[in-house]
């Protein structure tokens, strides 16, 4: 093949640092593939970088904090850069970016440019301008206009491993009164059915098996079908399930009340759904649920639940949990601890309650001390591992099929996950290499709390 110019161009350093939930990291990819074209190739250290993008999390006070510490270490090198004639550019990029906007200027002025969660397609226009006497903006881009991202992304020619994020919806209608997502992701938008199955083809031709469907509602989702119809998650199931190739599906996260009957039919019917279902519920109390705006409560979850069970029994489930929310008593606590128990959960994740500036509950008075919140927290983590150590340990002596995605710590250990989202290692030895980025089938030998341990079957009778 003959020389192509781009490969003798020298590539311009970028390094994208991705803070909060999974829709950041699917965006921070779109990112790459979008500085892709003026000469951008990633790097895991910004140092000597030609270009920082930090995409950023508002979810709770600690992740948005991190953003602007981490910011000035990144100036110290900027300065440095100058100084030996270079440039870097700063791009500060996702929800703190949406949320504070021009302040982020103000506060770290160094900063170059600020993109929101929808508007970082227009990175390339607003570099354009930066040199200009007055940048387009100030530098600033917030729109929110989710079809303009996806109409004007390029398509994505990076390589990929095994499994792949695709963002079916964005944003949130729901105002839990806790969540900043409404504010810093916009109005809930599903894209239409036939720009996700265009991606996903695109992802398995790629050698993507493994495709996890993104959105802060995925179970909202109610996009344009190809024939004018309007299409529920079971549909886009349907049809990515006819995708040869493709061997899993997976979706993430789900509200309890946008649950309905054909999702939770589809863990029965759709043999490439897997059976995982992360389904956040945040507390057992109908009263804190109440205050919460969650629009369900403690039984109907139950109920649901309960469902999905019945349609697939060995399905893993998953949730969120705050603790600590304004005015939640011991009462209220013990009724999440008694929803846990009754539940099960496979995995889960855990937050003290956040105030955050602008939502309604950061209103309200914050009356609960430090320690309790931290002893609640405590006690339900503790639940919650045993849950995920019984659950795992439970996976000792069945044979299930794994998705080998990367090398483990040690010569030969791979690293993969279960049907059921675990991760499992195995170690294996000189072959190591033929199993990566395959589904194979291995014998859960050993689990803990975090993983599992596998050997292929018959391998200890051979060995
Ligand atoms: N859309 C998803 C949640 C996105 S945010 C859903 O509704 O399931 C992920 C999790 O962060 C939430 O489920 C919640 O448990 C937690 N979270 C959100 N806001 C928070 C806050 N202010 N303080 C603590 N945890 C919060
Ligand atoms: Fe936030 Fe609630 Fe929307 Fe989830 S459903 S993103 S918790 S407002
Ligand atoms: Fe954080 Fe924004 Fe995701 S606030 S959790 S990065 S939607």
């Amino acid at each position: 093949m003959p020389q192509t110019e781009t490969k003798s161009r020298p590539l311009k350093k970028l390094h994208i640092k991705t803070y909060g939930c999974q829709m950041n990291v699917y965006d921070s990819e779109r990112i790459g593939d979008v500085l892709l074209p003026l000469g951008y190739a990633e790097a895991p250290e910004y140092q000597n970088a030609d270009m920082v993008v930090l995409n950023t999390c508002h979810i709770r006070e600690k992740a948005a904090e991190k953003v602007y510490s981490e910011l000035g270490r990144i100036n110290e090198e900027k300065l440095r850069l100058k100084e030996e004639g270079k440039r870097m550019i700063i791009a500060v990029a996702g929800c703190v970016a949406q949320a504070e906007g021009d302040e982020i200027k103000r506060r770290a002025p160094y900063v170059d440019l600020v993109v929101g969660p929808q508007s970082y397609q227009r990175l390339p226009k607003l570099m354009e301008n930066l040199d200009a006497a007055k940048p387009a903006n100030n530098g600033v881009m917030l729109d929110f206009a989710a079809e303009d991202k996806f109409d004007n992304l390029p398509t994505s020619t990076q390589s990929k491993g095994a499994t792949a994020f695709l963002t079916i919806q964005e944003g949130c209608d729901k105002f839990c009164h806790f969540c900043v997502v409404p504010y810093t992701r916009g109005a809930e938008f599903s894209r239409p059915a036939q720009a996700i199955i265009d991606e996903a083809k695109q992802l398995v031709d790629q050698g993507v098996l493994d495709i996890t469907l993104l959105g802060q509602n995925v179970n909202a989702y109610h996009g344009t079908g190809p024939y004018g119809d309007t299409w529920n998650l079971a549909s886009l199931m349907r049809a990515l399930s006819e995708i040869e190739g493709l061997v899993r599906i997976r979706y993430t996260t789900s509200h309890p009340q946008d649950v309905d009957a054909e999702q939770i039919a589809m863990h029965r019917d759709l043999p490439k759904v897997m059976p995982y279902l992360h389904l956040p519920v945040q507390s057992g109390s109908d009263s804190i649920l109440k205050a919460m705006n969650r629009k369900h409560t403690a039984d109907s979850y139950r109920r649901t639940m309960e469902q999905f069970r019945k349609a697939r029994p060995d399905i893993a489930f998953s949730s969120d949990f705050i603790v600590g929310y304004p005015g939640e008593t011991d009462k209220d606590f013990q009724e999440t601890l008694k929803l846990v128990g009754e539940i099960g959960y496979g995995s889960a994740y855990s937050f003290i309650y956040s105030p955050r500036p602008g939502t309604p509950a950061a209103m309200k008075d914050d009356t609960i001390p430090m320690a309790e919140k931290k002893a609640r927290l405590q006690e339900l983590q503790s639940l919650l591992q045993q849950q995920q150590t019984d659950l795992h340990r439970a996976m000792i002596g069945q044979t299930i099929p794994v998705l080998f995605v990367r090398e483990g710590k040690y010569e030969g250990h791979i690293t993969g996950y279960s049907p059921y989202q675990q991760p499992v290692f195995m170690n294996a030895g000189a072959q190591a290499a033929s199993y990566m980025n395959r589904i194979v089938e291995v014998q859960i030998t050993d689990a803990n709390m975090r993983y599992l341990e596998g050997i292929l079957p018959g391998a200890a009778e051979t060995a």
